[in-house]
């Protein structure tokens, strides 16, 4: 096929995708009134599929610490940490991170997408293995692809298909990092944490976590669902991202294990693009620290994600497994997705569409993601306008 002429495929699935109404890929905020509020064409919007989990966007402090990092130290770093150097605030945040995951290692990176492509290519090589849950982020598949280790999937959180998996390794099960997230994004299930943990030990494999989307929102410290259940100390590798809970942008990973500091030596996403700005270490940091002294942000996104599933569920909405702040309304096919996906839109909710291939079992999805800063009365116009829908 010439080269140009594959696009052609992906042409017939942008007017596919606009063909009921709005391309949900091509929405504009014309502006944000807040962290939950946008105007799209003129329509006072409710931002329901944010990752905002704890509102922090348009947090004043947050907000002035970015701000006062730009007037100090520029716009941006202009370069990598390898070739330009680190600003103090590079290692500031690292050792903060280490210190909130009890770890002796953590490692920043330009976002949670190049955290993993840069953790998983400097873990892992020809001849590993790797046991991939198969409703991983696509991030983690592609890290797993671009490091050439073998990859195994098993099935979705289900902890007899990974025992048999890790057993037909044999002795390479050593050689094997089983790779799963604390909370999956689409439907919002957490792991069976402890279960995988004693698995990896038992077999002498090593295990990471992304916890892209429970950082901020499970366990005491609001380091995610490893700490929740326990056993942050049996993960070998935590990964996530800085553009969810925390506001901002960025990613980073944190290990007890002291090789974390030698991946800056072998991580080509990490020696290969330019460090976070002054203006998102600042903003991170101080986002971090709303974590430490603000718990009841935490508090108040668990009773906005309750009302939200409750509401939807007692519609009769066929939701994921578990009450969480990712709550996603599965819809009877793509194009049911779509209309209905338009159809809040012109409501003044603004949701996720989620489509296959890159959902759970190919379902079509429309994804709310709750924040601390939703207030009750957002949420029941939120539930009223699925309430209205034409499915
Ligand atoms: C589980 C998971 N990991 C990693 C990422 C990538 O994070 P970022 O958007 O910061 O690059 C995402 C983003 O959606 C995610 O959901």
């Amino acid at each position: 096929m010439p080269l140009l002429e594959k696009f052609d495929v992906a042409g017939q699935l942008k007017s596919g995708l606009g063909h009921v109404g709005k391309d949900p890929t091509c929405v504009v905020f014309d502006q944000l009134n807040s962290a939950t509020e946008g105007v799209v064409e003129g329509r006072t919007t409710i931002l329901a599929g944010t990752n905002n989990y704890l509102g922090l966007t348009f947090d004043p402090d947050c907000i002035a610490a970015g701000v006062a990092a730009m007037k100090t130290w520029g716009t941006g770093t202009t370069g990598s940490r390898m070739a330009n150097g680190s600003y103090a605030a590079h290692g500031a945040l690292e050792a903060e991170l280490a210190d909130l995951y009890q770890c002796s290692n953590a490692m920043v990176f330009s976002t949670g997408y190049a955290a993993n492509l840069g953790v998983l290519t400097a873990l892992l090589g020809k001849g590993d293995a790797v046991l991939l849950d198969s409703d991983a982020h696509a991030s983690l598949y592609d890290g797993c692809r671009m490091s050439e280790a073998d990859i195994y999937r098993f099935k979705h959180n289900d902890v007899g298909s990974l025992e048999r998996r890790i057993a037909r390794l044999g002795d390479r099960a050593r050689r094997t990092l089983i790779v799963i997230e604390g909370v999956y994004s689409v439907l919002g299930d957490r792991a069976p944490l402890k279960e995988i943990a004693e698995i990896k030990e038992r077999y002498g494999a090593r295990l990471l976590v992304d916890e892209a989307h429970s950082l901020g929102v499970y366990g005491e410290r609001g380091c995610g669902v490893a700490e929740e259940q326990g056993v942050l100390d049996k993960v070998d590798f935590i990964v996530g991202t800085f553009s969810k809970s925390l506001g901002a942008m960025g990613g980073f990973c944190a290990s007890q294990h002291d090789v974390l500091g030698l991946f800056r030596y072998v991580s080509r996403p990490f020696m290969f693009t330019a460090s976070p700005s002054p203006a998102v270490m600042a903003t991170t940091r101080e986002a971090l620290n709303k974590l430490r002294t603000r718990p009841e942000l935490k508090e108040t996104l668990w009773t906005n994600a309750r009302q939200l599933y409750n509401g939807l569920q007692d519609l009769g909405f066929e939701l994921g497994p578990e009450i969480s702040p990712v709550i996603a309304v599965r819809c009877k096919d793509r194009q049911s997705a779509l209309a209905e996906w338009n159809q809040l839109l012109e409501a003044g909710v603004y949701v996720n569409m989620m489509l296959p291939p890159a959902t759970p079992g190919g379902g079509s999805f429309l994804r709310c993601s709750i924040s601390a800063a939703h207030t009750p009365d957002q949420i029941d116009t939120i539930i009223s306008k699925f309430k209205a829908l034409d499915v």
